[in-house]
């Protein structure tokens, strides 16, 4: 048993921090009041990020957050006119009416708590041709997440809960957002549209889509998702929860209009739910996708596999890093058996960090992890560079071992010694 504490203790602090929107989240308003007064001396542009509300037609046209504020995106504009990263936060989704109505009192259901201008503070946005080579320049816009599921639900009516109104618009917010960015900001152009965790499962749902209602502005288009390839499978308790909670949120939120049409007509059979779940929508993307995804990710083995140091007893610990090892390989073979996995254009970085956006969002994750010797910083800039014709696989099939270290990859943040 001694060799099963440490991925207990592991857990615990992995786990304790792994939110699926790491750095927004540390963003609280009295932090912003004091930054931002600080920051408006001397500032650069290019270090921050200014919000942009969509408060005429966006409101006209319902695309609301859940308490019913505005939605909106942080905008950056860069030095090259025709490039443009639009970057989806994450955080999680809302189960029920009941969630959904608390989470309209946060960031991630009410505008009114999000910061007016930012710092830019992730290296995916850095301006800083060092850290950043391949988007330094870009104009980034990235899409504020309050419609707690992944931009997919469209409910006309308010929903009251507890006397409260609540809106499930997510699906108009993303159309709105794209209206506004063509015709107000310009895009047009290369455009990659990417994203983490719900934001990066919101990619892979809509990258067709958006790839449509921007076709007449756009010279290519990309997706570039990072942790968004949630397996819906059965816990560690082989109880299939995650897929009843995915569920409820199809149903709750009326997504299935969103989804892919020919996802759902080859689901037709009253399993067209499949269709809001990474691992068949993926199976239809058009657009050419560089998938970013662990295949131990922390989120996952927390949330969905309800693997954490309260969760399992200590008799059953040593059937943990059997349970993941398993669980990687299916999510490597459901993403390796996708018809369109050999696509001209489309690629991957799939690692084996338990970690959740590190790719986008830590320093670590960007330019120290590397997988046959190559980062995802890296990666990304040699997909990129090369155009549509250009499949990068950078594929990292170890498994675990039962007992310290564990991780397989030595260039993982390693597991906080006990
Ligand atoms: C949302 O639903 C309304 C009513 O059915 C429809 O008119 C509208 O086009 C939908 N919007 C999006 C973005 O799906
Ligand atoms: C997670 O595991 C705990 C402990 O085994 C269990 O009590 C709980 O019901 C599980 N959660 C779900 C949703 O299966």
């Amino acid at each position: 048993m001694a060799s099963s504490r440490p991925i207990l203790a592991f857990l615990i602090a992995v786990l304790a921090c792994s939110a699926w929107s790491p750095r927004v989240e540390a963003i609280g308003p009295v932090g912003d009041a004091v930054r931002n007064v600080l920051g408006r001396f001397g500032r650069d542009k290019s270090d921050w990020f200014d919000l942009v509300l969509l408060e005429n037609d966006g409101l006209k046209e319902g695309a609301v957050c859940l308490d019913g504020s505005p939605s909106g995106y942080w905008f950056r504009k860069g030095n090259q006119e025709n490039k443009w990263l639009i970057f989806i936060e994450g955080g999680g989704w809302c189960y029920d009416e009941r969630e959904c109505l608390s989470r309209s009192r946060t960031f991630l259901g009410s505008s009114d708590a999000w910061p007016r201008d930012r710092p830019v503070d992730r290296p995916l946005f850095s301006a800083d041709p060092k850290v950043n080579p391949t988007f330094y320049d870009w104009n980034i816009v990235n899409v504020g997440y309050c419609d707690g599921a992944s931009f997919s639900g469209n409910v006309t009516d308010p929903v009251v809960v507890d006397g409260k109104k609540i809106y499930f618009r997510g699906a108009r917010i993303l159309d709105q957002v794209m209206r506004h960015v063509k015709e107000k900001q310009g895009l047009s152009g290369d455009v990659i549209l990417s994203g983490c965790s719900a934001g990066g499962l919101t990619t892979i749902l809509h990258a067709d889509k958006v790839a449509a209602q921007l076709s007449d502005v756009t010279t290519s288009f990309r997706a570039m998702p990072f942790s968004g390839f949630f397996p819906i499978t059965p816990n560690f308790q082989g109880d299939p929860w995650f897929r009843v909670r995915a569920d409820n949120v199809y149903k709750m939120q009326r997504v299935e209009p969103s989804l892919n049409e020919a996802c759902l007509a080859d689901n037709a059979d009253n399993a067209e739910q499949r269709c809001f779940e990474a691992e068949h929508a993926y199976r239809y993307i058009k657009t050419p996708i560089f998938l970013i995804n662990s295949l131990y990710d922390a989120w996952t083995v927390q949330n969905i596999y309800n693997i954490t140091s309260d969760t399992v007893p200590a008799k059953d610990v040593p059937k943990v890093v059997p349970f993941l090892n398993e669980r990687s390989r299916l999510v490597f073979n459901l993403i390796r058996g996708a018809p369109n996995y050999n696509n001209v254009g489309n690629g991957d970085f799939l690692h084996s960090c338990m970690t959740h956006c590190g790719g986008c969002c830590t320093d670590e994750g960007w330019d120290k992890v590397s997988v046959k010797g190559e980062t995802v910083r890296d990666a990304i800039g040699r997909w990129v560079e090369g155009g549509n014709g250009n499949n990068v696989r950078t594929d990292d099939a170890c498994v675990y071992t039962n007992g310290p270290p564990y991780q397989c990859n030595p260039t993982c943040p390693p597991f906080p010694p006990i």
